[in-house]
């Protein structure tokens, strides 16, 4: 190649690049209020960032990829888990993850400050950013869940039972909660199926169903627990 030929090819490659990033940036900034849901953005969503930012929360969560990397990344945290579920990790951690390795503070945040949080949990969750971050499968456990099976020894049910916080109402064994019954003989009275159908919906078992329907199990989650307790007879 001659130096002449070089040149151009370095000339065109660099000026079309340039020229590439400079429409996207601005095809970019002409989509940020859309894909932004700046509309959206209400006092309550923006005191529940400023909450996130006072209790330093990203010191070991990420949002958008931005902050640490010890807990999990909270972008889609309302769709993982549901307002409810947000709710109660924030205000009781040491109850919510009693059973993992790794510790969330209980930083005892006020309830209106936790709406706060929730609301603009609901608001990073809804902007159109292609999907970004992949959440876990339907299909899988959690790790906290894989790390029982593998090192205690249980059940992936019996796994699930024990982190999805089963156990604050029900006791297995003599040991958990008595707001709900203790389940050690449940298969003798409920098939399997029908075990699967009340931890998702107990209204449709039962009308005076008490027990608030289980929204945080994943298909594979449900279905493993509730083999696990169809066993039990
Ligand atoms: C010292 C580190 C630390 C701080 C600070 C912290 N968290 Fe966490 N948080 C964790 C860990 C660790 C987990 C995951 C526990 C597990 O599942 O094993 C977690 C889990 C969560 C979850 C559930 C996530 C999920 O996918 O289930 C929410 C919601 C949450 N934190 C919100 C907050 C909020 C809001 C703040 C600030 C007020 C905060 N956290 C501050 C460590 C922290
Ligand atoms: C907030 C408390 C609460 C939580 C959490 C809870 N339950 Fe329940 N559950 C109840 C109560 C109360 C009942 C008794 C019937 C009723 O009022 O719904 C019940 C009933 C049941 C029954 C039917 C028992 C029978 O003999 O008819 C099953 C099965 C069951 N729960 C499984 C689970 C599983 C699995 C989980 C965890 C994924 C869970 N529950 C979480 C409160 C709870």
């Amino acid at each position: 190649m001659t130096k002449k030929a070089a040149f151009w090819i370095f000339l065109f490659g660099t000026l079309s690049s340039a020229a590439l990033f400079l429409v996207l940036t601005w095809d970019m900034h002409r989509q940020v209020d859309v894909l932004s849901r700046a509309d959206k953005l209400s006092d309550t969503v923006i005191a529940g960032k400023k909450s996130f930012e006072k209790h330093n929360c990203n010191d070991c969560h990420t949002i958008l990829g931005f902050g640490g990397y010890y807990a999990p990344d909270l972008t889609r945290v309302v769709q993982r888990v549901g307002e409810d579920g947000v709710r109660y990790r924030i205000k009781h951690p040491e109850l919510a993850f009693a059973a993992s390795v790794r510790k969330m503070p209980q930083q005892h945040i006020p309830a209106a400050e936790i709406e706060n949080l929730l609301a603009f949990f609901s608001w990073v969750g809804e902007i159109d950013n292609g999907d970004w971050p992949p959440q876990d499968s339907k299909k899988r456990l959690t790790r906290g869940e894989k790390r029982l099976v593998a090192m205690a020894g249980v059940s992936p049910g019996a796994a699930v039972f024990k982190s999805k916080g089963c156990m604050n109402c029900h006791a297995l064994g003599g040991s958990g909660g008595s707001f709900g019954p203790a389940l050690d003989t449940v298969g003798r009275t409920l098939s399997t199926e029908q075990i699967g159908q009340y931890i998702k919906e107990p209204k449709s078992v039962n009308p005076q169903a008490l027990m608030p329907p289980q929204t945080d199990l994943t298909d594979r989650e449900l279905e493993e627990v509730a083999k696990f307790l169809g066993n039990l007879k």
